[in-house]
């Protein structure tokens, strides 16, 4: 048995990590520029003013692609350099560095993937209250058309968001990502409901405009890997997977908020009960819109945690991992079998056919002194879960693919270029890439649809 034959794999970036030209081309500010720019956001004041130079250099990193076998390649667009303004007058600039990446991606075979907003949100639509502003659904609306007239012809697959949890939870409850906002749940909250009628908005757009389009979500969250194969242990980590939590700063960070009302139409009760007070005037009607229906459900997966079963208030408590468990650079534990139960699970609530969007290792990778990046540690990450993600598709999970994070090396948000994701490493003083060994071993992975794991 194997991932099935049509199993999409490939690779994945965002704008904000890779593009640089942050201020070219009429390009207009996102919060990212503005964050990045204040000081004492990120480490060691790094920004996402150059970094990768994609923007410039995007015929070699398709090249580069090509070159490994990459046949899917999912990047998300700039909506400020499409928009300078948010809404209004479109930059034609923006759409032409896009469409000429897309033509190159076509020419080379390779399957592209749009995510529509990967959290480089429009500064100025940031000044008009952001996604507070009960018209905020609207301006992604309008946004996602002209998206959807200009690249719709050549690109069929769109995903409308990536992880609102961090957007949403890191960007305005805990503020450690821009716009670095805390606000309380009275904000928060109608902020994620005006995501999801965004979200659903969109779906609706692209389904109208783009012949044959296939769409999907790009939600987020630890995995919960149950501490046993009992029956109690696998429901206490189902039962805390899509629970939902009212702590201001933290409560976003959850599966079932975020997917129960794209996905079956409502919020689920875990949340209601905590922060439905919260929600706008009027939410219910909204229902519809947001439920639409979806080609694939992806969800971003780098780890999870154990669970038991637990007599108190919640069901269920978490186990610690043992001292010295294994971590990535990031200090991310790693647990393979995260991609085992997430999909199970979700896949088992959702029953849409499930993509892992993302999922990657950051470490210290160094170019060696014959010129080569040795990383046997992602290449053991990345084949320890992909063995666990097979296991779930044997086991009835219709796993559709898996796009590694990254495809290079990046701005890896408040850490600045500190760790690296890549499977190219990147020089950011010459630009220069050098492929890493992980990526020789993921080529033939790819060529083998796995049956080499
Ligand atoms: C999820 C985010 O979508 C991506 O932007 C980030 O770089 C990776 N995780 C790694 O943290």
């Amino acid at each position: 048995m194997s991932f099935r034959k049509d199993f999409i794999w490939g690779a994945a970036t965002a704008s904000y990590q890779i593009e640089g030209a942050a201020f070219e081309d009429g390009k207009g500010r996102n919060v990212w520029d503005d964050f990045t720019h204040a000081k004492g956001n990120v480490f060691g004041g790094h920004t996402g003013d150059v970094a990768c130079d994609h923007y410039h250099l995007f015929k070699q990193d398709v090249a580069l692609m090509k070159e490994m076998g990459v046949k899917n390649y999912r990047f998300s667009l700039s909506w400020a350099r499409i928009l300078p303004e948010g809404t209004g007058a479109v930059n034609q600039k923006g759409i032409d560095f896009y469409n000429a990446l897309i033509d190159e991606l076509v020419a080379a075979g390779i399957r592209p993937f749009i995510t529509l907003f990967h959290w480089d949100y429009p500064s100025a639509l940031q000044a008009k209250g952001a996604w507070t502003n009960p018209e905020s659904p609207k301006w992604f609306e309008a946004y996602t058309e002209i998206c959807a007239r200009a690249f719709g012809d050549r690109v069929k697959d769109f995903i409308t968001f990536n992880e609102p949890q961090c957007f949403i939870g890191l960007g305005y409850g805990s503020g450690v990502h821009a716009p670095g906002y805390r606000l309380p749940l009275n904000a928060t909250v109608p902020m994620s409901h005006h995501v999801l009628v965004a979200h659903g908005l969109a779906v609706k757009k692209l389904r109208e405009l783009v012949p044959g389009v296939r769409v999907g979500y790009a939600p987020c969250g630890d995995a919960r890997i149950p501490a046993s194969d009992s029956p109690a242990d696998i429901e206490a980590a189902r039962k805390s997977y899509f629970d939902v939590g009212d702590d201001p700063a933290g409560w976003a960070f959850n599966v079932s908020w975020w997917s129960d009302p794209a996905i079956l139409g409502c919020y689920p009760e875990a949340g209601l009960s905590k922060l439905g007070q919260y929600l706008p005037d009027g939410w219910e009607k909204d229902m519809e819109t947001i439920c639409q229906p979806l080609d694939f459900y992806a969800q971003n997966i780098y780890n999870g945690r154990i669970v038991k079963a637990a007599d108190n208030e919640y069901g269920y408590e978490f186990v610690d991992f043992e001292p010295g468990h294994p971590k990535t650079a990031i200090q991310w534990f790693i647990t393979p079998e995260a991609l085992y139960w997430g999909p199970k699970l979700l896949y088992e609530r959702y029953k849409t056919p499930f993509l892992i969007s993302e999922n990657g290792m950051s470490a210290h990778d160094a170019v060696s002194l014959d010129g080569k990046v040795h990383d046997p540690n992602r290449q053991d990450y990345m084949h320890r879960y992909l063995r666990e993600y097979k296991r779930a598709a044997e086991d009835g999970v219709d796993a559709i693919g898996y796009l590694a994070w990254s495809l290079m090396d990046n701005f890896e948000w408040a850490f600045g270029y500190f760790d690296r994701f890549g499977l190219v490493y990147v020089d950011y003083t010459t630009q220069k890439r050098t492929i890493k060994d992980s990526f020789y071993w993921y080529k033939e992975v790819m060529e083998q649809n796995g049956e080499n794991l």
